[in-house]
């Protein structure tokens, strides 16, 4: 049996890596967890209430395998550390070591070989492992050359604080609602730029000088990067995204506008995506059946379909719609993926 460490336990990814872990019978112990602070307690289905400890260095050494899923800076003060003295693989959640040269980042059911005694590993950001999922089957049948990618993202997207905040401030909301559907009274949020009931807010995580956000270009960069691509170079696609949150829980929804490199009936791609891993094609628009943040919500697999020519490129165009859990394809369960291919 493997000996397993979460650091980052208490917040959203961290308590969905303990039912990840759960559901696909990983083969360890009880996990170790650890947070900020010790005193907490986190509920586990299989191995019942597990204690948090403070985090520190020697209390995961030794272990077989380490889930960060705590903060950027958090990583880059001690991944490092931590992947001298693991016996397998750190699997960091944050953003920061996706683009070091040396890290592989990694969807399992793309570029899973690149786990193999790699002792530091970057699980990609939410939105780039659920789009990347029907992207690199595409890539593999047809090539790509432009990406174009429109998001509905989830609260989850902003930790456990975003989802409590969506759901404490709908009550308010709906008693701000007036007849003719304006509102009165002021809303308030800290989490996000703006409240999120009842709203779409077009701003997730810094503004650039370009103009895109961090979040927008992370899904540049890290499908550059899962691809095979420099990330930051001018070969491979060309892609671009807008990063909208959205008042739904946990699933994000993107609508995908992609150019191939050769022609792509719209049916050929259907076929492809029905064959590939990690997918599950939800497309017959005369049974108003497609993807949606409900029911991808807590499902392993991303739901892709609204598989159609796109009237703009022609036969080397296609548009599709991708809903997937972004708390598990884009957070614990591609880094569980992750790790059973590092032990494998
Ligand atoms: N939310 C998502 O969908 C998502 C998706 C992909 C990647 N990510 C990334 O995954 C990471 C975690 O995200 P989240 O949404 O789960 O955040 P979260 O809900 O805010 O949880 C953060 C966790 O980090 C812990 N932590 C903070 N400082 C720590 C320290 N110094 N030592 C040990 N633990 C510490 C917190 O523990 P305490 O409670 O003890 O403070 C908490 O358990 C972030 O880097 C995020 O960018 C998130």
């Amino acid at each position: 049996m493997h000996r397993v460490g979460v650091v980052g336990a208490t917040g959203a990814v961290g308590r969905e890596l303990l039912g990840v872990l759960e559901k696909r019978e990983f083969p360890c112990e009880a996990p170790l967890l650890f947070g900020s602070k010790g005193g907490q307690t986190v509920e586990s289905g299989k191995w019942g209430p597990l204690d948090v400890s403070p985090f520190s260095v020697e209390g995961v050494s030794g272990l077989d395998v380490v889930f960060l899923a705590a903060s950027g800076d958090f990583a880059k003060e001690y991944a490092d550390k931590i992947a001298a003295v693991v016996k397998t693989c750190v699997v960091d959640n944050s953003s920061a070591l996706r683009l070091r040269d040396d890290v592989p980042l990694v969807v399992p059911e793309v570029n899973g070989h690149l786990c193999k005694g790699a002792k530091l590993i970057a699980n990609p950001n939410c939105t780039t492992a659920i789009a990347i999922m029907a992207l690199a089957p595409i890539f593999a049948a047809f090539g790509l050359r432009k990406v174009v990618v429109s998001t509905y993202q989830a609260a989850s997207g902003a930790g456990a604080a975003g989802m409590r905040e969506l759901r404490d401030g709908i009550t308010p909301a709906l008693q701000n609602i007036k007849d003719d559907g304006c509102f009165e009274g002021a809303s308030t949020a800290e989490v996000f730029a703006h409240p999120l009931p009842f709203n779409v807010v077009p701003h997730i995580d810094k503004f650039q000088a370009n103009g895109y956000t961090k979040e927008e270009m992370k899904v540049t960069w890290e499908t550059k990067k899962i691809l095979g691509f420099d990330p930051k170079g001018d070969d491979g696609p060309k892609v671009s995204c807008t990063a909208v949150r959205i008042p739904t829980l946990r699933a994000h929804s993107e609508a995908i506008t992609v150019e191939t490199e050769k022609p792509c009936p719209a049916a050929a791609c259907l076929d492809v995506l029905s064959d590939a891993p990690g997918l599950t094609v939800k497309d017959d628009p005369g049974d108003n059946l497609y993807p949606m943040p409900l029911t991808a919500t807590g499902a392993f697999d991303v739901e892709v379909g609204r598989v159609r020519q796109n009237i703009v490129f022609g036969e080397n165009g296609l548009d599709l719609f991708v809903c997937g859990d972004q708390l598990l394809r884009g957070a614990a369960l591609n880094a569980v993926l992750i790790a059973e291919k590092a032990l494998s």
